[in-house]
C-alpha cells in the first residue's frame, strides 16, 4: 500500500514509525520529512505548504492514503484539493478548520451547541472590549481570534492586565492580523487534559488522553513554546471523564460543525480544563499535538491506517483505535536558548544507545557524513514506554541521559506530580 505523510517534526516521524509497525510492507514517503523519517520512509522534497507540489506529486503517484500532519495545509486546503483529485486524505477540510483558527467562530458554535466553554464574548472594536472589561468582576482572559503560534493567548490576574492585553493584541497588533477580533473569556481554574478523537463527521471514538508541557523551564517558567513534553494517559480521565467528555463536549462539537455545514473529519485534539463544575472547552485543535502523538501513538492498539480510511470513508464506529492501557511520557531536548534564539550545527551522540523501552522521535536534525546534527528548536522527542507513567518516566529520563548534545535544554519534571527546580541548559545542571 502506497502511503504518504505531510510534515517534518515530531510528530510526523511518530505518525510515520506507526504506519511502518502497523504496514511493514507499505511503500511509505513523507513530504518533506527529516533526517530519522528518511531511515524508514521516502522523503520527497515538498514542503508541507506546498498544496500545488503535493496534489501533483499525489496525482503522479497516486498514494492510496495521504495523512497530512500539520494544520496549515488542510488550512490551505491540500484534503479539499486531494479528495477532488479521487485521492483519500486523512484531514480536515479547509472550511473545518476554522476549529482551530477561529476562536471567535468556535466559540460562537460551542455557545449554541450547548457545550461547556468559559464564558466568552467576541469583539471586533477595542472600547468594546475595555468597556467589558469594566463590567466584569472575575478574572479574564483575552485571545487573539486567528492563529498566532500558541501565543494569543493571555491569562489576565487583573483588570488592568486585561486592558492592556486588549491594547497588545488589538492596537498594537503584536500577533498581527490575528488580532483583528478578540474573545474575552472568564478564567477559569483546574488541571488541564488534552483529549484526542478520530472523527468522521459524527461518529468518532476517543483514541487517548495527554498532558502537555508549554513553558520552556520546570515549574512552568519561561517563555511558551511549541510544547516541550507529554505523558499519556493522564489520570484524571478516567472513564467517567472521558465518557462525559464524549457525551457533553466531542459529539455535540462534531454535531454543530455538521450542522453549519463543515462536517470534521481527522484527529480532533481537545484542549480541557477540569474546574469544579467538570470538562470545559478551552480550545479546540483539528489535528495531532506535537508533542502528544508521540506519546499517544506508541500507546494506541489497533490500526492506524485502517482507522483513518473508515474516518475517509465517513464511519469510525467500528473502528478498533483504542488506548493499549500502557503508558509514555516524552521529553523534549531543545537547543539551549529555545524558544529564543539558538544555535543549530552541534553532533548528538548516544542515539545508539537508547534504554529498552525507549524512542527516539527526530524534530530538528539532519545527518552529515559523520553523524546525526542538532537542526531546529526542539531537536528530539525522547520517549519512555511502560506498563505507567512512572515507570515510562524512568525510561525516558535514562534515554535523556543517554542522549547528549553541547548546550542542550530539557525540563526535569515531565510527569513528575511534584515540581522539580528550574531547568536550565545540560551544561548548567549537575547530573
Ligand atoms: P489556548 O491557546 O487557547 O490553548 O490557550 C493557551 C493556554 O492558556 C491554555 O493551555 C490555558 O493554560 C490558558 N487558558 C486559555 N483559556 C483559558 C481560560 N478560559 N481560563 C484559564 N486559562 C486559560
Ligand atoms: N503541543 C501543543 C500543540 O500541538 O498544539
Amino acid at each position: 500500500m502506497k502511503i504518504l505523510v505531510v510534515g517534518s517534526g515530531g510528530r510526523e516521524h511518530a505518525l510515520c514509525w506507526r504506519v511502518r509497525a502497523d504496514r511493514p510492507d507499505a511503500d511509505l514517503y513523507c513530504a518533506p520529512g527529516n533526517a530519522a523519517i528518511a531511515e524508514i520512509a521516502t522523503t520527497i522534497p515538498l514542503a508541507a505548504d506546498d498544496i500545488g507540489g503535493l496534489v501533483a506529486w499525489s496525482v503522479a503517484n497516486r498514494p492510496e492514503l495521504v495523512i497530512v500532519g500539520p494544520e496549515d495545509p488542510c488550512a490551505l486546503g491540500l484534503v479539499d484539493r486531494l479528495s477532488e483529485a479521487g485521492i483519500r486524505a486523512f484531514g480536515p477540510s479547509a472550511a473545518a478548520t476554522r476549529l482551530e483558527s477561529s476562536k471567535a467562530w468556535t466559540t460562537e458554535l460551542l455557545d449554541r451547541a450547548g457545550v461547556p466553554i468559559p464564558d466568552s464574548a467576541t469583539f471586533e472594536a477595542p472600547g468594546d472590549a475595555h468597556d467589558y472589561v469594566d463590567d466584569s468582576v472575575e478574572p479574564l482572559v483575552v485571545k487573539a481570534d486567528g492563529l498566532a503560534l500558541g501565543k494569543g493567548v493571555l491569562v489576565c490576574d487583573t483588570p488592568d492586565e486585561a486592558h492592556a492585553a486588549i491594547d497588545a493584541i488589538m492596537v498594537e497588533r503584536q500577533f498581527g492580523d490575528a488580532g483583528a477580533s478578540v474573545v474575552v473569556q472568564e478564567r477559569c481554574f483546574g488541571p488541564e487534559l488534552s483529549v484526542f478523537a478520530i472523527c468522521a463527521g459524527t461518529s468518532f471514538q476517543i483514541i487517548g488522553s495527554a498532558r502537555d508541557y508549554k513553558r520552556a523551564y520546570d515549574d512552568d517558567r519561561g517563555l511558551n513554546t511549541g510544547g516541550v513534553g507529554a505523558y499519556s494517559p493522564v489520570a484524571d480521565a478516567d472513564e467517567a471523564i472521558l465518557q462525559d467528555v464524549a457525551d457533553r463536549i466531542i459529539g455535540p462539537t462534531l454535531q454543530a460543525a455538521s450542522d453549519a455545514g463543515c462536517p470534521f473529519t481527522g484527529v480532533l485534539y481537545a484542549g480541557l480544563m477540569l474546574t469544579e463544575e467538570g470538562p470545559v472547552v478551552i480550545e479546540f485543535n483539528i489535528r495531532f499535538g506535537d508533542p502528544e502523538a508521540q506519546v499517544i501513538l506508541p500507546t494506541t492498539r489497533g490500526d492506524l491506517v485502517a482507522a483513518m480510511l473508515a474516518a475517509i470513508d465517513g464511519d469510525v464506529t467500528r473502528v478498533d483505535l483504542a488506548p493499549d492501557g500502557s503508558a509514555a511520557v516524552c521529553v523534549v531536548l531543545a537547543s539551549g536558548g529555545y524558544p529564543g534564539s539558538y544555535e543549530t550545527g552541534q553532533k548528538i551522540d548516544g542515539l545508539d544507545a537508547l534504554p529498552p523501552g525507549a524512542l527516539a522521535f527526530h524534530a530538528g536534525t539532519e545527518t552529515r557524513n559523520d553523524g546525526i546534527y542538532t537542526a531546529g528548536g526542539r531537536v528530539l522527542g525522547i520517549v519512555g514506554t511502560g506498563p505507567d507513567v512512572p515507570a515510562a518516566r524512568e525510561i525516558a529520563y535514562a534515554a535523556v541521559d543517554q542522549v547528549t548534545f553541547h548546550d542542550s535544554q530539557w525540563r526535569t519534571d515531565i510527569a513528575a506530580t511534584e515540581l522539580a527546580p528550574v531547568g536550565q541548559s545540560k551544561a548548567a545542571v549537575p547530573s
